[in-house]
């Protein structure tokens, strides 16, 4: 992907309210893309949390409506910018959601995970956390920050250490700059409980992403046995088995039983791609095998004796769960 792929379109950038930047510095751009989801086609949502999305987007979409021509700016000063939270459990689609929100509204992905922002060198942490705001700023891109639950954590008291002192700088660093940043910001994460007062006071929304629901569920499954993959027994009747024997499974976790199921079909037919055929039994396999990591996993927050924690999550890394 060519550095400027993610800059959108002058609508866009109107639409995200910014005056294009002059001047900005291409170089530091390859973390924005151009977003390959839209709401609509790609992700799977209870109806709730569609529509509290909605919410968002008409706000978004309306923002002149709102703000200006009805005034609602002289008691909001800062609905400049518009702050959204995504939580709730692992592999619901919060991430895939931030960048179909992007991509819905036409606009750049900029997409940051904790790895990217932090950094061993003093005040470099804050830096990055800067320097993320300046490119959705001059991309006019949509800021999301993955994995927040560290950023949005309450600020330490009592620090004595350098890093504790790090983690404060990149707090308060984060709330000045979304005080100042008048475009679309994103957090995700699992543990939505811990944050900071100041964090939650500035959020907009909080939009919780639910494990799927039966409806959901059939929706998931018949979105990932995509039409290439050929049946040995009626889809309808597939995706109807598939969607009841998979509760409380995630968006992701359906998508492992598939990764675990398709291969079982080829084994079956010894490896020849010409009579491989997907059933039941093999997708009813590979829910058993999701849900047997899963329960591993569970019991490994108490490790006894023979499985530790870290054995447990390793068996599920190799699922992919
Ligand atoms: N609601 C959904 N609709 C469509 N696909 C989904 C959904 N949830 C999960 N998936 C599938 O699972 C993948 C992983 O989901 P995603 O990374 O967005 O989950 P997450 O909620 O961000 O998880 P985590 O909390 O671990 O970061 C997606 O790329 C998609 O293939
Ligand atoms: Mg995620």
């Amino acid at each position: 992907m060519k550095p400027t792929d993610g800059i959108p379109s002058p609508e866009a950038r109107a639409l995200h309210g910014h005056a294009p930047t002059a001047g900005s510095d291409e170089q530091s751009l390859p973390a924005v893309r151009t977003p390959r989801f839209k709401l609509d086609s790609d992700v799977v949502l209870a109806a709730n949390t569609r529509l509290q999305l909605d919410e968002c987007l008409a706000r978004i979409r309306h923002h002149r409506t709102i703000y200006s021509d009805w005034g609602f700016a002289a008691v909001d000063p800062l609905g400049r910018s518009s702050v959204i939270n995504f939580h709730g459990p692992p592999g619901t689609g919060k991430t895939m959601a931030a960048e179909a929100l992007a991509g819905t509204l036409g606009i750049g992905f900029h997409h940051l995970g904790i790895a990217e922002l932090e950094s061993r060198f003093l005040g470099e942490t804050a830096r990055n956390i800067q320097a993320a705001f300046q490119i959705a700023h001059d991309t006019a891109s949509l800021l999301f920050f993955d994995e927040a639950d560290t950023l949005l954590g309450a600020r330490l008291s009592n620090v004595t250490q350098g890093v504790d002192n790090e983690v404060n700088a990149m707090r308060s660093t984060l709330l000045i700059e979304l005080e100042r940043f008048e475009g679309i910001v994103v957090f995700a994460s699992n543990f939505a409980r811990n944050y900071d007062e100041a964090f939650r006071s500035r959020i907009s929304y909080h939009i919780h992403f639910d494990l799927p629901d039966l409806v959901a569920r059939r929706a998931l499954w018949d979105r990932m046995i995509v039409p290439g993959i050929p049946l040995a027994e009626s889809r309808a009747g597939l995706i109807e088995n598939c969607a009841v024997a998979s509760r409380t499974l995630s968006g992701r976790e359906i998508r492992t039983c598939l990764r675990l199921a398709l291969p079982k079909a080829l084994l079956e037919a010894g490896g020849s791609p010409v009579h491989a055929k997907l059933r039941w039994s093999h997708l009813q396999q590979a829910i058993a095998d999701v849900q047997r990591a899963r329960q591993q996993v569970g019991r490994s927050s108490m490790p006894s004796a023979g499985e530790s924690g870290s054995q447990a999550q390793a068996a599920l890394d190799l699922l992919g769960v």
